[in-house]
């Protein structure tokens, strides 16, 4: 919406939420979210035609448009728990959308759901005997955290999905024109609802299924003495492949992946589709043993104990320039640490207060520090985690010679420069590497 703002000086944006404390952070000078260049430009528009408040029902009544950015988590409990999305705040939203309404309104679907939601919103929307119509658009984004401004300024495409009726068009229109400020025509693709709302999954799918392919890969070139990076970019060259999301990795995290595949999961179970289910449930269970069978190599090499050495946790965040935690792969790596009875010592650039909150229940045996020498002090190991760049351009020198020997690192990322640590005296394991 600040970028809508930004680049939309025509239009007026209101974003709401019923979480107060929320908003008040979003109207402060220390945003809730970090992201690159995202504070310039809500400062930029912050108060000329970019607005954060708590008016819910007013702004709905006002607005032309809405687009509907609630959370659509997974459920957790009764039918599908595990894998379906848990759409009450969808639902709810629609109805608060209805109640406050005096006039019709285009209702873009921002959040990403399951297929068919548009009929569960429809049906509450246009079916209320109020003598009010509203269209219904699917809008799924594709913005990747830590590069999300660039994403926005520059997409490789923008999806409008919407009825294929005469109205269902001209709203599809509507939003369009909105992203037309910026964005080439020719990248902004128009679809049918279901397409829409079925390429955000898709789109996620693929790109977390090319990870698990090259992370099982990576485990039979530790098995074979081939380097997983010489295979990566050797096949990444093939322009039918290409190369982007072929870095291995100690696992993919973050809010998405796991959760849309679930989803696809679970719509292939419910239109009675088993094997397509297997399939990409096969995406996720690749990604999960990736991690602790890392986790696992770390430990064989340490003499298979840990109990009571101090291990340094370098990056805690899910990917590099974001203080977003959620489904991290270090958060995973640091509860196995515990259940070894390992000390270890979390350190990351932003993410260090999310890492305390999740870590909660486990808060007395962990230690966090901002800085990495700090961390790096007096441990066995360090397990790079997240691949934040400045991790690449430490000073190893200082590192090793403050840490207990033998110096291990485990490069859960394939940032490092191997051979050089080596020749620093550091005991190396790479992801996919001999
Ligand atoms: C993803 C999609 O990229 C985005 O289009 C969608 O809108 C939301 O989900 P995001 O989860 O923010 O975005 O991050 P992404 O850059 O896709 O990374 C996901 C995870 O995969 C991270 O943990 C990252 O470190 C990992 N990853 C990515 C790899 O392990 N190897 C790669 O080659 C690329």
């Amino acid at each position: 919406m600040a970028i809508i703002a930004k680049k939309c000086p025509q239009y007026q944006v209101k974003i709401v939420d019923i979480n107060e404390a929320r908003i008040a952070a979003w109207n402060s000078n220390n945003l809730p979210v970090y992201e690159p260049g995202l504070t310039e430009i809500v400062e930029s528009v912050r108060g000329k035609n970019l607005f954060f408040g708590t008016d819910i029902d007013a702004s709905i009544n006002e607005a032309d448009i809405i687009f509907v950015s609630v959370n659509t988590p997974t459920k957790t409990f009764g039918f599908g728990a595990g894998k379906a999305s848990d759409l009450q705040y969808i639902e709810k939203t629609a109805r608060n959308i209805l109640a406050a309404s005096d006039k019709g309104k285009i209702v873009v679907e921002k959040s990403t759901l399951p297929v068919r939601t548009a009929e569960s919103m429809e049906r509450i929307l246009n079916n209320s005997g109020k003598g009010i119509s509203f269209q219904i658009v699917s809008n799924p984004e594709f913005l990747a955290e830590g590069t999300a401004v660039t994403d926005l300024e520059n997409p490789d495409r923008v999806l409008i999905g919407g009825h294929q009726s005469e109205e269902g068009r001209a709203a599809v229109e509507e939003i369009a024109k909105i992203y037309a400020n910026w964005v080439p025509r020719e990248r902004i693709i128009t679809t049918n609802l279901w397409s829409s709302e079925l390429s955000k999954l898709a789109a996620n799918a693929f790109l977390a299924q090319r990870i698990s392919s090259i992370n099982s890969l990576s485990a039979l070139c530790e098995k074979t003495g081939a380097n997983v990076d010489e295979i990566a970019n050797a096949i990444g060259k093939d322009s039918r492949i290409g190369s982007k999301f072929l870095k291995a990795s100690i696992g993919f995290g973050g809010s998405c992946f796991k959760k849309d595949i679930l989803n696809l999961v679970y719509l292939c179970e419910h239109y009675g589709l088993p094997e397509v289910a297997t399939y990409w449930e096969n995406v996720i269970k690749i990604n999960e043993w990736q991690t602790t069978r890392s986790v696992k190599r770390v430990l064989r090499s340490m003499f298979n104990t840990i109990a009571n050495k101090k291990i340094a946790v370098f990056g805690f965040a899910f990917k590099a320039d974001t203080n977003d935690t959620r489904e991290s792969p270090a958060h995973m790596v640091v509860r196995e640490l515990l259940d070894e009875h390992a000390k270890p010592v979390i350190t990351d650039y932003k993410a260090l207060a999310d890492a305390k909150r999740d870590l909660n229940d486990v808060i007395d045996n962990v230690q966090f520090s901002e800085d990495p020498y700090e961390a790096a002090k007096d441990a066995h190991a360090v397990l790079l985690c997240t691949e934040w760049k400045q991790y690449a351009t430490l000073d190893w020198q200082r590192i090793y010679n403050s840490m207990s020997k033998p110096a291990l690192i485990f490069d859960g990322r394939n940032i490092l420069d191997g051979e050089q640590l080596k020749k620093i005296g550091f005991e190396f394991i790479g992801i996919g590497k001999a």
